[in-house]
């Protein structure tokens, strides 16, 4: 985590940060490539746990695995956190580091 110029250790699912702490998140190459070491509880804690110090949007790059395939449970996880007010969007990125991994996971914070 990088705040005011300097990095913060930092662990997901918790994160040191107050709530809408940030602009902007950003989390690239971490979350949905290792879901073989992270399991789907993990990814849904960490994903409320970015949208929660986040004021305005956060980005996840990419939603997809190892295997170039989108999140299986990326559907869920996005049911799941629309119940808890968190809306979110997949969209094109014109950055594709793998091919295959042109999406981002855009999560839109709660107002209040
Ligand atoms: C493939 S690297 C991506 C680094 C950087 N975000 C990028 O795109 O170049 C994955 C990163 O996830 C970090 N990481 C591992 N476990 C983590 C956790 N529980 N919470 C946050 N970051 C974690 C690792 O330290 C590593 O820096």
């Amino acid at each position: 985590m990088l705040r005011g110029g300097g990095y913060v250790p930092a662990l997901l699912p918790n994160l040191p940060f107050a709530d809408k702490q940030f602009d902007l998140v950003l989390s690239g190459h971490f979350l949905f490539i290792y879901d073989d070491r992270f399991d789907y509880a993990f990814h849904l804690a960490a994903a409320r746990e970015l949208a929660r110090v986040s004021a305005g949007e956060v980005r996840l790059f990419p939603p997809a695995g190892m295997n170039r395939k989108p999140y299986p449970q990326l559907e869920q996880l996005r049911r799941e956190l629309k119940q808890d007010g968190i809306e979110s969007e997949v969209i094109r990125s014109n950055f594709e580091f793998v091919q295959g991994w042109n999406q981002i996971l855009v999560l839109h914070s709660k107002s209040r």
